[in-house]
């Protein structure tokens, strides 16, 4: 696989075209959230993550229309959203779905995904929840209002119990994934399945930029450690999410796709102890 820019798309398992690096809005909100997306987009990012639990679904809505005023068709942005946990079960997603439209003013969205699953440690009937959140998900597809669907902090046992019920399988599954913590099971088991991983916090909220091996990386290619944790994310086939509402960082995050690390520097990242983990597992969250 080779790719020029973050405008280069890769197809998911139903064919959409999904933009090859993401924006992340989490923990950006009013109008510094609008400001950012707009110079995300003017820049040339085509892809946007965002999630009812972001709280800023209508800022982001108001970042793509003015993009648009601009002369960039929303066709061309693909935007992301999620579920979140206390609105699991058919009806409460739907409900949520509609809210969340409400809030972007779009027609249709590219991507919704379950933000986390229920999981056994807190509900009993965790596979019936997760299995009608995930029907409403298929309806959604179904009706054309979502052109993709997926699930988030999925490990492989929540998505095999899903599997016993989907009609469609998901095609995404949005992870913590970084140097430090990539969960190494579950993206093998999403890839034999079809299943695109996307990287959250694939700078492990900036925790694991000062790591000596990255610092040494950074180094050896003329780079900053941000660039060697993106390029080692799209090398494993993997699509990153960073965020920054710094110019200068995003610009710097674009900037990826005129070197790649050699397989003994993927596997040296690869190899590096736990560091920079959020500490949130999918079996132990309590919220
Ligand atoms: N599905 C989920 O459960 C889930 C969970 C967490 C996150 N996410 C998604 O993933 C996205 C990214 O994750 P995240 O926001 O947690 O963290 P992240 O992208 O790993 O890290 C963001 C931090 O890194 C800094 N940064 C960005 N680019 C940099 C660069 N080139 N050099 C140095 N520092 C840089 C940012 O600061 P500045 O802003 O000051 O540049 C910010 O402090 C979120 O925004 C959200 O969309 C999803």
């Amino acid at each position: 696989m080779e790719w020029e820019s973050v405008k280069d798309s890769w197809a998911l398992a139903n064919q959409k075209k999904i933009p090859c690096m993401g924006y992340g809005t989490w923990l950006l909100s009013g109008e510094e959230a609008v400001d950012s997306i707009k110079k995300a987009v003017r820049l040339g990012f085509r892809h946007i993550d965002t999630a009812a639990f972001y709280g800023n679904e209508e800022e982001v809505g108001k970042a793509v229309q003015q993009c648009q005023d601009e002369g960039i068709p929303r066709n061309q942005i693909f935007v992301t959203s999620k579920v979140w946990n206390d609105n699991r079960g058919y009806e409460n997603t739907m409900a949520s779905f509609k809210k969340t439209m409400e809030r972007l003013k779009f027609q249709y969205l590219d991507l919704f995904l379950i933000h986390w699953p229920a999981s056994e440690n807190r509900f009993e009937n965790w596979k019936e929840l997760n299995a009608g959140t995930w029907r409403a998900l298929e309806e959604l597809y179904e009706a054309g209002k979502v052109e993709a669907i997926g699930v988030s902090n999925f490990k492989p046992h929540h998505m095999e119990a899903l599997l016993e019920t989907a009609n469609i399988k998901p095609m995404v599954n949005q992870i913590e994934f970084h140097p430090g913590f990539w969960q190494k099971e579950t993206v093998e088991y999403c890839k034999r399945q079809e299943i695109l991983i996307e990287a959250w916090s694939p700078f492990g909220r900036g925790a694991v930029l000062e790591q000596e091996l990255l610092k040494n990386l950074a180094k050896k290619y003329d780079c900053s450690t941000a660039q060697i944790c993106l390029r080692w994310e799209l090398q494993h086939g993997v699509l990153p999410l960073p965020k920054s509402s710094n110019e200068d960082r995003m610009k710097n995050n674009m900037q990826v796709f005129d070197f790649s690390l050699t397989e003994e520097d993927m596997k040296q990242i690869d190899e590096m102890p736990i560091c920079g983990f959020s500490g949130e597992d999918p079996d132990q969250i309590e919220f």
